[in-house]
C-alpha cells in the first residue's frame, strides 16, 4: 500500500470516528454503517460478501444491519461467520417480523436470530415493520428481552410520524432508541414532519437505501448534472455525494449496502466529505425539500 493510499484510510477512520450520531442512551455510532439485504442468498457470492463486511469492519463501519427475513435468516448467517471472532468491533442489529412481534412469538424469533448470528447478544432489535401485534405488546417483548440480556436496546422500523407519537405515549415507549425508514436524496418526504419531531425527541433516524438501491431507485442521482458537478469538485462519485448527503447533519446514520470492495471503500470514504451550505442550495435546487405531507416511502 502506498503512503498516499495509508493516509486515505487514516483520514477515512478518524471521519468515521469522529461524525457520529448519539443514540438517546449516550452510544455514539459512526454515521455510516452497512446494509447486509440480499447477502447470503448466492453461495457463489458467499466468500466475497464475507470480505466486504469484514473490509467495512476494518474501516470503521461498524453497524451490521440484518433481519430475520433477510433470505430467510441465511442473511443472519453470513453475517454470523463474517463477525466471528470480531463481536467486539460490531454493533448488530437485527429485525423481527410483525408477525413474530407479539409476547409468544418475539422471545424465539431472537434467540432464533442469535444463533444464526453466533452470538448471545444483539446490540439492537428493531421491529421491521408495524404489523398486527399492539404496539404495547411488542414493547413489552423488546423490554423482556433487554431484562434478560438477549438485547441491548430495541427500535423500530418504517414508522411514519404518526406511529412515533402513539409508539411515545405507550408504556416505555420512549425507550425506542431509533426508527430506520427509507431516505435519500431523491426521496425526502420524511423532512416534512418526522425528522423534525425525531430531531425534537432526540432520536436519530437510520437510512435505509441510502443509495437508492445503487441508483436504480432514481436514476438521477447518477445522472443529474448538478450532483456531477459537486462530485467533480470533490473528485469522487456521484453516489458518494448522495451518501454524504445523507449523513450531513448528526441525527441520521446511513446503512449502505455494498458487495464490491470499491463500493465499501467508496461509502466508507464518504465519511470524509462535508458539504458546504452552498452545496447543499444546489442540491436543494434539484431535489427540493417537500412542502407538504408525503405517505412514508417504503421498500
Ligand atoms: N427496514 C427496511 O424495511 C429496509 C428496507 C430496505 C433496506 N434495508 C436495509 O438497508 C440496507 C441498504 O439498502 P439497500 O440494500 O436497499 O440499498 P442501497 O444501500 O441504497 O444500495 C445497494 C446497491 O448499491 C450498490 N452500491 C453500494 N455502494 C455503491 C457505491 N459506492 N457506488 C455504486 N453502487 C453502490 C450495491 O452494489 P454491490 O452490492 O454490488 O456493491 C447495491 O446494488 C439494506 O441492505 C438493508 O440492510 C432496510
Amino acid at each position: 500500500m502506498s503512503v498516499q493510499d495509508e493516509n486515505k484510510l487514516t483520514k477515512i477512520k478518524n471521519s468515521l470516528e469522529s461524525r457520529v450520531v448519539t443514540l438517546p442512551d449516550g452510544t455514539s455510532m459512526p454515521r455510516i454503517g452497512q446494509g447486509t439485504w440480499y447477502m447470503g442468498e448466492n453461495p457463489q457470492m458467499r466468500e466475497r460478501e464475507i470480505k466486504a463486511l469484514q473490509l467495512g469492519i476494518e474501516l470503521g463501519m461498524k453497524l451490521i444491519d440484518t433481519a430475520e427475513m433477510y433470505g430467510d435468516g441465511d442473511s443472519e448467517r453470513l453475517v454470523g461467520e463474517a463477525i466471528k471472532g470480531r463481536r467486539d468491533d460490531v454493533f448488530l442489529v437485527s429485525k423481527v417480523y410483525p408477525h413474530h412481534a407479539g409476547l409468544d412469538m418475539i422471545a424465539k424469533a431472537c434467540e432464533n436470530s442469535l444463533k444464526r448470528l453466533g452470538t448471545d447478544l444483539l446490540d439492537l432489535y428493531l421491529l421491521h415493520w408495524r404489523g398486527r401485534v399492539s404496539l404495547a405488546e411488542t414493547i413489552e417483548g423488546m423490554e423482556k428481552l433487554r431484562k434478560e440480556g438477549k438485547i441491548v436496546r430495541w427500535g423500530v422500523s418504517n414508522f411514519d410520524s404518526d406511529d412515533m407519537k402513539e409508539l411515545w405515549n405507550t408504556t416505555n415507549g420512549k425507550n425506542c432508541m431509533i426508527n430506520q425508514v427509507l431516505y435519500h436524496l431523491g426521496s425526502r418526504g420524511i423532512e416534512y414532519d418526522l425528522l423534525p419531531w425525531q430531531r425534537e425527541h432526540h432520536m436519530p433516524i437510520m437510512a435505509y437505501s441510502p443509495l437508492a438501491q445503487g441508483g436504480s431507485l432514481r436514476r438521477q442521482l447518477l445522472t443529474d448534472p448538478t450532483i456531477l458537478e459537486i462530485a467533480e469538485k470533490y473528485a469522487v462519485q456521484p453516489l458518494q455525494i448522495a451518501l454524504a448527503w445523507t449523513i450531513r447533519s448528526n441525527n441520521c446514520l446511513a446503512i449502505p449496502k455494498a458487495v464490491q470492495e470499491e463500493h465499501v471503500l467508496a461509502n466508507a470514504e464518504a465519511a470524509i466529505i462535508e458539504l458546504t451550505k452552498e452545496d447543499l442550495n444546489r442540491l436543494d435546487e434539484v431535489f427540493p425539500q417537500p412542502t407538504r405531507k408525503m405517505p412514508l416511502d417504503i421498500l
